[in-house]
This record gives C-alpha cells, sequence and structure tokens, in this order.
C-alpha cells in the first residue's frame, strides 16, 4: 500500500510532468488518465498493478499514450468481488473520430453469486453491432486470469487464458468495411456505470451502497507495433517478422480449433451471427459471419 502513488486528475492532464521521472515501467510513462472521479486510479508500480474503483461519483478510464497498428495485447484481470451488477469493467483497443475502429472485451457485473458476463464487440468505420457474449468457465473475481486481444493482417482473436473465445478474419478483399486495417488504437482500460444495460437487461442497477466496486488490472504487455510522432509505423514495413502475425496467428491449428468449439457450445449466450430478430438474414448474413465459425475452414 505505502507504493501507491495516488493519480489525480489534475496530475495527469500534464502527462508530460509525470514522465520523465523514475523507471520505464511507471504507469504514468505509458498510460495517460482518461477519466477519473477524485482517487478512483491507484497504481502500484512494484507489482504492475492498476487498480479502479467505481463510486457514485463516477468510475475510471485510461489509455496507452501510444498508438498502435496491429499487434498482441494482454492483461491480468481480477474482477469485482461480490456484488457488481449494473457495472462494466472494459479493455479495448480504440481509435478516435467519427469512422472509429474497436475491438472490446467488457465485463458484465452482476448480482452477488450470479455470474459474469463477458461480452466482446467489434467496430469498424464506425459501425459495430458485432456482439457476443460467453460465460466463464472459472469465477473471474476470484483471481488474475488473462485476457489477450491478438490483431493482425490476417484475423483477430480474442482469448482467455490463452484459449480462443473469438475470431474474425479479415475478408477487406471481400467484403470492405469489415476489418480494421487503417486507423491506429489505443489500449484502454475502464469501469464504469451501465445500469441501463449491463446486468440482465438493464433491470439490475448498481446498488451504490455496495460501492467502492474495485476491479484490478495487472501486467500489461503490449507487443504492437507503435505508431511514430510522424504518423509512420516502420515495424509494418516487414509486418511478417513480427510473432502475432506468423502463421500460428494466421489461423487456428486443430487444439485452438477444438477449444473454440468448446467455448462455441459451452459457454457462449449470444451471437450477432444468428439474431434473426436485427439481422432477419442471420446467419448468412451479416456476410462476414460465415468465415468467422470454427467448422468452416478454408
Ligand atoms: C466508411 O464509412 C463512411 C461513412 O461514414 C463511408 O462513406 C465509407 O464508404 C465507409 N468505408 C468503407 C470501406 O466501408
Ligand atoms: C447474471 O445472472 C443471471 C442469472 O444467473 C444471468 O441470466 C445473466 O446472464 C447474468 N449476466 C448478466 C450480465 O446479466
Amino acid at each position: 500500500m505505502e507504493t501507491a502513488s495516488r493519480l489525480l486528475l489534475a496530475v495527469c492532464f500534464t502527462v508530460m510532468l509525470c514522465s520523465g521521472t523514475g523507471t520505464a515501467t511507471k504507469f504514468e510513462e505509458q498510460f495517460n488518465v482518461v477519466w477519473s472521479s477524485s482517487n478512483n486510479i491507484l497504481t502500484y508500480d512494484d507489482s504492475k498493478e492498476v487498480e479502479l474503483s467505481l463510486t457514485k461519483a463516477g468510475g475510471a478510464n485510461f489509455q496507452s499514450s501510444d498508438f498502435y497498428l496491429y499487434g498482441a495485447f494482454s492483461v491480468k484481470l481480477k474482477l469485482i468481488r461480490g456484488e457488481s451488477a449494473g457495472t462494466v469493467t472494459a479493455f479495448y483497443l480504440t481509435s478516435f473520430g467519427k469512422n472509429h475502429d474497436e475491438i472490446d472485451f467488457e465485463f458484465l457485473g452482476n448480482e452477488t453469486g450470479e455470474p459474469y458476463t463477458l461480452h466482446t464487440n467489434l467496430f469498424v468505420n464506425g459501425t459495430g453491432g458485432r456482439e457476443q457474449r460467453v460465460k466463464l468457465w472459472f469465477d473471474p473475481t476470484a483471481d488474475f486470469h488473462t485476457y489477450t486481444i491478438i490483431w493482425n493482417h490476417y484475423q483477430i482473436l480474442w482469448l482467455v487464458d490463452y484459449i480462443p473465445i473469438r475470431f474474425h478474419r479479415n475478408l477487406e478483399h471481400i467484403y470492405p468495411g469489415s476489418y480494421p486495417h487503417t486507423r491506429p488504437m489505443v489500449a484502454s482500460a475502464c469501469l464504469f456505470d451501465a445500469s441501463e444495460w449491463a446486468t440482465q437487461d438493464g433491470t439490475k442497477p448498481v446498488k451504490w451502497e455496495h460501492a467502492p466496486f474495485v476491479v484490478k488490472y495487472k501486467n500489461f504487455a503490449f507487443d504492437a507495433c507503435a505508431v511514430l510522432p510522424d504518423g509512420s509505423t516502420p515495424c509494418n514495413n516487414n509486418y511478417r517478422a513480427n510473432w502475432w502475425e506468423g502463421l500460428y496467428y494466421q489461423m487456428l491449428d486443430q487444439q485452438r480449433r477444438d477449444q473454440l468449439m468448446w467455448v462455441v457450445s459451452k459457454w457462449k449466450i449470444y451471437d450477432y451471427c444468428y439474431d434473426n430478430k436485427r439481422y432477419p438474414k442471420a446467419p448468412k448474413e451479416p456476410l462476414e459471419c460465415q468465415y468467422n465459425v470454427p467448422w468452416v475452414w478454408e
């Protein structure tokens, strides 16, 4: 506790002040605080841990100072213990502006004793509507687990403890506007009040008497192509040399296909590809859906 540095909003808007002091692993050198009420972001550089809390005054959001175009993004997360209805904890990549791209992990809280839902989504060129939801096969509030986004020239993989829970192939050549491939993104984390929609269709709002709600992130690992200040991405010139672009990450081998089948058949509770109310021609359309199922491969 004594190593906790309490980040105040005022301090963190002056990022220049924060960086430049201390070692390369300091929170302030890797991230900017986007918003936070009072001391809702606590950082522990020694354990590489960041603690976000949600109180009636608000939640918290921080993001990488670097923008990336492709890479592997990993974090360990320990979700809110006990009551968490109405809260959403997120780890995601996002660009900015009107036609933005975004790759999401969102953890939807629940009432005491009820399971969290892991919600994933993808926005391309400003269009989302690609939600999937799974239940987790462990208690995500008891321990840290690893959540990873691999985003390369071939596909996006969402992994939980290195098990793929979803993939999305790059089909830009046949279906333009379906794959993020031009806009650099920041890696971001936040905790916020989503009472209107998060839990049991919005019927279970945040119960403030249980605040503060606390979530722990640690060991952020971004192996990714950072965009330089002049806008160039030298690491993409020879992108095949990056490990996250390797053959293993261009497809799914039999083992990971089996794992994904297990997740899909046993843990998946919602998939936009099968939502005929929203997409009357599902599962044939959206077109991309036919290509993003583990039993169809080349
Ligand atoms: C991106 O969205 C804009 C409208 O916001 C549209 O004009 C453009 O064609 C879209 N690009 C692709 C590749 O779909
Ligand atoms: C919360 O728990 C209920 C009851 O077990 C479940 O139906 C629901 O999917 C869970 N998750 C969310 C986010 O509501």
